[in-house]
């Protein structure tokens, strides 16, 4: 592995393409409006796009239930449509990573309405298919991740088949090797296409338990919350077996120059590490999402960076997540004020970073009435604030109807505040955060330092968060204060180099052009600075 894979040096943007920009009036994002919108991309300097799945698709699950794993869906556009989108990708210089879907079809893919046929039909071991447990009812305990059992009963041919997600998303038998072949197909049909890798979505899911035991309790478990937490899963995911399949996805892409494998996990650091596979074998980025589940303080964030740096394997490439479609908005995570330290943290920590599309101008969750909920899992488990719709909303372009994101009524509301967080308004304004996003992006590539030099925390505690970046050329100091308090820096931090040696690269707060060779004392609550070491 080479030290300089774009992948390593990068930074990944995730395009949910249902709320990027629509070109045909649906209120649907499309494979259109991401082409319209990729001038934007290249003015902001992320290096990759990866787009959510634009399969055809029922849409039980958005796109997570894929129907035909070789075709667009035409709510996002056609082939055709997709080619021109990679050629124009490409011509800006820049990647483009599929969402592939293999753990689940939708229960209308042609594989599994074959497979429901009959007990004997050639396809029926596609799919995991039980006889009922001993008392009838269902094979074994598992959950849904949706809520409800994991198993549906199939009154035609007298068996349960298996759901990890909506009984619209059937789990395919990994165990099959035929299922293997058919997917490796579907890898290679793309990866032909031109695309520069795939993030494989639940991919610690792919083998469940060979004897289908049931899951232990959680003994943690607390009322209010979903119900997939009402039991760990022990053996419905994550078995050792997992690593062998990733393993021949990982050879497959290989035969690739400069594709990427990246693994949708939410497991454990322990765990998580263990998907670079044997001797990196695995997964090139097994994500990281950290960030997003982290309590936001010095000590907390100080100690997981600790930790994942040294679980990572030999080798291993660390990533770092900001946010995706599955989670609540960075802004509305730690507020807009800190949403800007995150942002100075995401890009000048060792690892590639993915940054989820919007936060980059401070987009935060819109609420959702209740009648306009989309999300199958808040439909299935109303009142816990499951729902994924809040992060989902269409992005805000300007301040024009829809915030110029669609002419025709958008598929889920827009934020009330898109007449000034928008892209055209906040591009043109000195201080705001999405000027502030594309100076990180810019600093990220102008010295690998930032990207793919070594990492060293200042701080284990109190307010503000430390660290340098350096290679053989450079040395990068971060503070970032994760209070609101205005904290003194030189009492906190034990910085090695003199105070004087510092330049003062970039302030979350936009200190003006004056203030950058005079050494900053203290920052405000919430300012987060870069200096740059002079020798
Ligand atoms: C992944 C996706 C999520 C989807 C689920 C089932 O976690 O990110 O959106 O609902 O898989 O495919």
């Amino acid at each position: 592995m080479s030290a300089t894979d774009w992948w390593q040096r990068g930074i990944i943007y995730h395009v949910y393409p249902r709320s990027f920009q629509d070109s045909n009036a649906d209120g649907v994002g499309d494979l259109g409006g991401i082409r319209r919108r990729l001038d934007y991309l290249g003015w902001l300097g992320i290096d990759a796009l990866w787009i959510s799945p634009i399969y055809p698709s029922p849409m039980a699950d958005f796109g997570y239930d894929v129907s035909d794993y070789c075709d667009i869906d035409p709510l996002f556009g056609t082939l055709a449509e997709f080619d021109a989108l990679v050629t124009a990708v490409k011509a800006r210089g820049l990647k483009l990573v599929l969402d592939l879907v293999p753990n689940h079809t939708s229960d209308r893919h042609p594989w599994f309405v074959e497979s429901r046929t009959s007990r004997h039909n050639s396809k029926r071991n596609w799919y995991i298919w039980r006889d009922p447990g001993p008392g009838g009812g269902a094979p074994n305990n598992w959950l849904s991740n949706f809520g409800g059992s994991a198993w549906e009963f199939d009154p035609a041919t007298g068996q349960y088949y298996y759901h990890a997600f909506l009984k619209e998303q059937p789990d395919l038998n990994w165990r099959n090797r035929e299922v293997r072949d058919a997917i490796y197909d579907v890898m290679r049909f793309w990866l032909e296409r031109g695309v520069d890798g795939f993030r494989v979505d639940v991919i610690w899911h792919l083998m469940k338990d060979a004897w289908f035991r049931d899951n232990p309790p959680n003994p943690s478990y607390q009322q209010g919350r979903p119900e997939i937490e009402r039991l760990l899963q022990l053996h419905s995911a994550d078995q050792p077996e997992v690593h062998g399949v990733i393993a021949e996805m990982r050879r497959l892409i290989e035969r690739y120059p400069g594709r990427v494998l990246i693994g949708e996990i939410y497991l454990p650091l322990d765990r998580l590490v263990k998907y670079y596979g044997e001797d990196l074998s695995g997964a090139h980025l097994p994500f990281n999402f950290q960030l997003i589940q982290a309590g936001w303080n010095t000590r907390t964030l100080a100690s997981m960076i600790r930790e994942y740096e040294a679980a990572l394997p030999k080798g291993g490439w660390p990533n770092w997540v900001l946010g995706n479609h599955d989670q609540h908005r960075v802004a509305t995570r730690i507020g807009p004020q800190q949403a800007r330290v995150a942002a100075m943290l995401l890009l000048t920590l060792r690892g590639t970073p993915t940054l989820y599309y919007g936060d980059e101008i401070g987009m935060e969750d819109v609420p959702i009435p209740t009648a306009s909920a989309r999300d199958p899992w808040q439909l299935r488990e109303p009142g816990l604030s499951v729902g994924r719709d809040p992060q989902r909303t269409p992005m805000q372009w300007d301040d024009s109807a829809n915030a110029g994101f669609t002419t025709g009524i958008p598929w889920l509301p827009l934020s009330s505040n898109y007449a000034k967080c928008n892209v055209e308004k906040l591009a043109a304004s000195e201080g705001s955060i999405l000027r502030l996003y594309r100076h990180l992006i810019d600093l990220r590539h102008r010295f690998p330092a930032l990207s793919t030099g070594g990492f060293r925390l200042l701080t284990e505690g109190g307010d503000i968060l430390a660290y340098e970046r350096f290679d053989e050329n450079e040395c990068f100091e971060v503070y970032l204060n994760l209070s609101r308090e205005v904290q003194r820096l030189d009492e906190k931090v034990s910085s090695r180099a003199p105070r004087e040696k510092r330049t003062l690269m970039l302030s979350t707060h936009g200190r003006g052009e004056s203030d950058f060779h005079a050494p900053v004392r203290s920052l405000e609550g919430g300012e987060g600075v870069i200096y740059k070491m002079r020798r």
